[in-house]
């Protein structure tokens, strides 16, 4: 589930299914959602900050949903989510401890500051999958860190700890695990009180130049996600999951 907290102007998002390694189904991109489209709506929110409950951020989109609701039609509910998320107009920080899984990474390429635990660990498995990366991903990630890691990220799908992740410019800060929310808090609250004009000018300037082309990636990369999750790539994939074993490629 999505859980919400309004504190001092900062409205907490959290990922709070931590049985399922806080795994995102499409009630809760809705969710997400709605509380990102109020959230900008409402004056008493400055900020927002996303969490995950139980000690991983997100283990990415629910596989079991992959299999029972698949993404379908113009508006699935992931890119919703996408587009809500790259089109907030406030502050957005995350707070990374553990797992941070797909979307659980693409995410934090539109957040505006990430704060992630010393021992957290990142997988872009969209290939592994039999399916293509999403969240803007294909678009942002070669822009922020170069065609070369870009590819090493998205194409081996290899895990990756903290330093890397930092490296290619998707963390602001590496701490402690214990310290991740505190020091995530803390930026939040910074930018709480700073003058809100402002800072939402500041925002949409440091994406007027990419934004347009990155709501028109967000929808290419899902509707190509979609096509190939009902092909027999995923369906090996999603099997291979549920029975706990490896998927074997080798029959394509
Ligand atoms: N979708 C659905 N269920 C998930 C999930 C996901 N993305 N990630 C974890 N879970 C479930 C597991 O099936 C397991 O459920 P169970 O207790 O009913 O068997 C539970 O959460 C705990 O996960 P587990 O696999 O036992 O933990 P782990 O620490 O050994 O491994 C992961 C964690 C994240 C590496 C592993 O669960 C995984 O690879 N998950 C899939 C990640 C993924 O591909 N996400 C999609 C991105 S597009």
């Amino acid at each position: 589930m999505i859980s919400t907290q309004l504190d001092n102007r900062i409205l907490t998002v959290a990922f709070d299914r931590a049985d399922k390694k806080n795994a995102i189904t499409n009630e809760m991109y809705l969710a997400a959602e709605k509380a990102l489209l109020e959230a900008a709506d409402n004056d008493e929110v400055r900020v927002v900050l996303f969490k995950g409950e139980g000690g991983d951020f997100t283990s990415g989109n629910d596989l079991v949903d992959f299999i029972k609701n698949p993404p379908s039609g113009d508006m699935p509910p992931v890119l919703a989510f996408l587009l809500a998320l790259a089109r907030f107009p406030k502050p957005v920080v995350a707070a990374v401890n553990g797992l941070a899984v797909g979307i659980g990474t693409t995410m934090l390429a539109h957040c505006d500051y990430v704060v992630a635990a010393q021992d957290a660990r990142f997988k872009l498995p969209f290939v592994d999958l039999g399916v293509c990366p999403e969240g803007g991903s294909s678009l942002l990630f070669p822009n922020m860190m170069g065609h070369a890691k870009a590819a090493e990220l998205l194409l081996l799908a290899d895990i990756f700890g903290s330093e890397k992740a930092e490296k290619a410019g998707l963390l602001n800060e590496v701490v402690e695990s214990e310290a991740v929310l505190p020091l995530a808090q803390k930026v939040a609250s910074k930018l709480a009180v700073k003058a809100p004009n402002a800072i939402r000018k500041t925002k949409a300037m440091l994406k007027q130049a990419y934004l347009s082309d990155l709501e028109s990636r967000l929808a290419e990369e899902i509707y190509s996600f979609r096509d190939l999750l009902d092909g027999p790539e995923a369906k090996e994939a999603l099997t291979a999951f549920m029975e706990k074993r490896k998927p074997d490629f080798s029959q394509f």
